[in-house]
């Protein structure tokens, strides 16, 4: 996201909390010739001197913190980054993503010829605090022996498209306009692969 950006000439800010993430970003920028302002901080607690004119949460991303509380505290956060007429921007997966449940695998052959795959598995769903868990098993086969394998408890919150807008009217933001499948200004509708918020900073 933050590559295709700097190429357009904006200047931007980059924060993860994984080395390693932030790594292959840096990779990805200096291929290109480019010099990211990247930070290892999170969502939790991230801090800078100045105020943007826009931050942009891609990809669902927040849907990982699963806590309401805490999420409504990032919220708060990020509206208090926002330069006065700022704009934050964020992606959420609709809820029929998250109660599809079932099990998918994904592959991918190596440079060297290794087989590495991916099996998700939809191992709970609470209503109450809208979470799912999905187990993601990682495995790295070679010659048909397996290498390695990891387990990520994988879990994420859903948000209603109402619920969420109120959010962001809660942690200070003006105006929110909601987007389905990045048409800008086109409400979501039911088959939407993605919905996209974008609230103004408020006054206060
Ligand atoms: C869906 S990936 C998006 C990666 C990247 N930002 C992009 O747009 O391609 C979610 C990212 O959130 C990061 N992450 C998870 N929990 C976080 C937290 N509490 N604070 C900051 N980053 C977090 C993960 O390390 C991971 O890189």
């Amino acid at each position: 996201m933050l590559v295709p950006l700097l190429e357009s000439g904006l200047r931007i800010e980059g924060f993860d909390s994984s080395d390693e993430m932030l790594a292959y970003c840096e990779a990805e920028c200096r291929q290109r010739g480019l010099r990211a302002g990247l930070s290892r901080q999170s969502f939790e607690d991230f801090s800078y001197e100045t105020r943007f004119s826009a931050i942009i949460l891609p990809a669902g991303s927040f849907q990982l913190i699963t806590d309401g509380a805490a999420a409504a505290a990032v919220l708060r956060r990020f509206h208090d980054h926002l330069a006065p007429g700022g704009r934050l921007i964020v992606d959420l997966d609709p809820i029929g993503c998250f109660l599809a449940g079932g099990t998918s695998v994904r592959s991918w052959v190596t440079g060297d010829g290794d087989l590495l795959t991916l099996n998700d598995q939809h191992v709970e769903t609470c209503y109450i605090a809208q979470t799912t868990l999905s187990h993601l098993r990682y495995e790295h086969w070679r010659e048909g022996s397996l290498v390695r394998s990891e387990l990520d408890l994988f879990k994420l919150r859903w948000w209603g498209v109402d619920e969420f807008s109120m959010a962001l009217l809660a942690a200070g933001c003006a105006e929110v306009e909601v987007s389905g499948n990045y048409e800008h200004g086109r409400a979501p509708r039911e088959g939407d692969a993605i919905i996209s918020f974008e609230a103004t900073r408020g006054a206060g």
